[in-house]
């Protein structure tokens, strides 16, 4: 696919089909995340990729979101924002929470790109989370993925029109100056 097809054809799936994706891909689509722009080279997030149904159950459940058992892989998010708030103070959260966002836009788009399926998942108790998966209480949750083949074909959601949020030298101005010259 190319790029803006990729782009363009991203959605959140929260139907599965019973076929098992090939975790190899799955691997390859996180470790797109690595590519992502980060402050100060400093990569902080990190990934569980789980396959235990058991836990994809619990995990579910954490989230109160059932659609989430249906995938046969999960993959959990989440980051070490200590060494960002070493180097950047209070920034450094800012700074962590906007990479992770970067990173797992990488990981979104090669799913696509790989034919795969995937949700978002942003809403369930971290503390639930953290147990399930053993994760450190310092670590800052970002989200969890499940992981599929779509079941059917759900429609894309229409996207805000690109006139709502693009203006021109200031704040709400939405005249471009005619003629545009990007030399002048
Ligand atoms: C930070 C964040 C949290 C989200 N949390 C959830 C969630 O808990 N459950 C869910 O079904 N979708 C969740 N979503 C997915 C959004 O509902 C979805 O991206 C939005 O409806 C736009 O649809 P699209 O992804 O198909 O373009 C989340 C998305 C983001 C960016």
């Amino acid at each position: 696919m190319n790029f803006d097809s990729v782009v363009k054809s991203r959605k959140s799936v929260r139907r599965f089909s019973n076929k098992k994706p090939d975790w190899r891909a799955i691997i390859e689509a996180i470790d797109s995340a690595r590519f992502a722009p980060t402050a100060g080279k400093n990569f902080t997030l990190k990934f569980i990729m789980v396959k235990d149904r058991e836990t994809i159950q619990e995990i579910a459940d954490a989230a109160e979101q059932s659609f989430i058992a249906k995938a046969h892989y999960l993959v959990a998010a989440y980051s070490d924002i200590s060494r960002l708030t070493n180097l950047f103070g209070k920034r450094g959260e800012i700074y962590s929470r906007q990479q992770a966002g970067a990173a797992i836009q990488n990981f979104l788009l090669s799913i696509q790109d790989r034919g795969l399926a995937t949700c978002w998942v942003g809403h369930f108790n971290d503390d639930k989370i953290k147990k399930i998966l053993k994760i450190p209480d310092k670590m800052q949750m970002e989200a969890v993925f499940p992981v599929g083949y779509e079941l059917g074909k759900s429609a894309k959601k229409p996207k805000i029109e690109l006139d709502r949020i693009l203006f021109f030298d200031q704040h709400k101005k939405k005249k471009m100056k005619v003629p545009y010259n990007p030399e002048t």
